[in-house]
């Protein structure tokens, strides 16, 4: 009997973690189904509906050439941002789910957000497909962890940390730009991971007045209790997240928007704006650092390289199942899965009632919070 071909493809930002989950997936599988690298993400696919020579847009899967994969991050079948559903403002949606259909008995997408989005909806065009969960920024619904999440975050701590060293040395004021469109996973766990004094997240709005005025507090406050003047001298770390929210001006953004309608951000702008308040209200220089893509390169923490393993093998085993239409999940305790239709047009927030002082500009720690305080909103 001829063995059935599963078609796997990653889209959206790359993430440590996915080469772990494709591995799994390759190893899983063998003897039972042929594993079939898409490049790409959904370019790929796109391509090769409009014709293009597979051969340049897929790359055969064996457990021997996936073997040392996972000790790297990114991912081996690259990655884009296209959209199936808005390809340069044509929609290849149809076209796309018939030949992948006819193509494959199965298809794996690892994405966010974004890539689950649309496998959902080519799942309700007919295309037996199923999702694995990634994204640096964490803010899928329905599943508590995301590939990549776990090593950004320690990237960002560790960023965080070797800067508190010139910025002690030199008592400076650092704005630290990291990641996270929509939520604040990223800057609240890297934040506390590396004692930040501050962070911003884009779930709660920021009075950058304010903020700085804090700031300028806490370089002060030596001075009363020790009755002595370090002012200028006490060293402040703000991690900003690059989709904070400031009173009166909302998101600093890039004039572009990505092929999934998201408004691109980044880049420093954030930082920067800061940078030049802090100067107009106090005269003084803040540095900037952006983390930028640093914080999704590198090698898989241990963390996610044991996710992987697990969405990886969750994710044959629906094919296997024949449970299409279906995104692999980790409460932290337990792998399960829900409907792909369940992660469409929501992200998972920080509940920043719960979370986040919004005048202290730090988040709330007590003896009695819990580790987790997310809710999902519409995007
Ligand atoms: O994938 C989401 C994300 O991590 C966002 O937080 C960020 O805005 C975006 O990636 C940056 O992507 P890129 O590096 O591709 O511009």
């Amino acid at each position: 009997m001829t063995k059935r071909v599963i078609g796997i493809l990653t889209g959206g930002g790359d993430a440590p973690g996915l080469n772990n989950a494709i591995k799994q997936v390759v190893n899983s599988a063998a003897g039972e189904f042929i594993i079939e690298g898409i490049t790409e993400g959904w370019k790929g696919a796109i391509m090769m509906t409009k014709g293009e020579d597979p051969r340049v847009y897929t790359l055969p899967l064996i457990t021997n050439q996936v073997r040392r994969i996972d000790r790297t991050g990114g991912t081996i079948l690259m990655s884009s941002r296209a959209n199936p559903f808005n390809y340069g403002g044509e929609d290849l949606s149809d076209k796309v789910a018939g030949f992948l259909s006819e193509r494959y008995h199965a298809v794996i997408a690892l994405g966010g957000e974004d890539t689950l989005g649309a496998a959902g909806k080519l799942y309700a065009k007919g295309l037996d497909i199923i999702g694995i969960p990634k994204t640096i920024d964490k803010d899928l619904c329905q599943t508590r962890f995301t590939l990549g999440f776990d090593t950004a975050t320690n990237i960002i701590k560790d960023h965080v940390i070797s800067l508190k060293t010139p910025a002690g040395s030199h008592g400076e004021v650092y704005f630290i730009e990291a990641m996270g469109r929509n939520a604040g996973h990223l800057t609240y766990w890297g934040g506390i991971g590396a004692n930040a004094h501050f962070i911003t997240i884009p779930e709660a709005e920021i009075d950058a007045e304010r903020l700085i005025e804090a700031i300028e507090r806490r370089r002060g406050s030596l001075v009363k209790r020790r009755g002595y003047s370090l002012d200028g001298l006490r060293y402040t770390i703000v991690v900003v997240s690059e989709g904070t929210r400031f009173s009166g001006v909302g998101q600093i953004t890039k004039k572009t928007i990505d092929p999934h309608g998201n408004q691109e951000l980044g880049d420093g702008l954030v930082a920067l704006y800061l940078q030049r308040k802090y100067k107009e209200l106090t005269g003084c220089t803040a540095k900037t650092e952006v983390i930028g893509r640093r914080q999704r390169g590198g090698s898989p923490s241990a963390y996610d390289n044991l996710l992987g393993i697990l969405l990886g093998q969750k994710g044959v085993d629906l094919i296997r199942h024949g449970d299409f239409g279906r995104m692999a999940t980790f409460n932290g305790e337990t792998v399960g899965d829900v409907p792909l239709e369940s992660v469409i047009d929501k992200i998972r927030i920080l509940d920043a009632d719960k979370v986040y002082d919004p005048k202290r500009y730090r988040p709330i720690i007590a003896a009695n919070n819990r580790l987790y305080h997310e809710i999902e909103v519409s995007k």
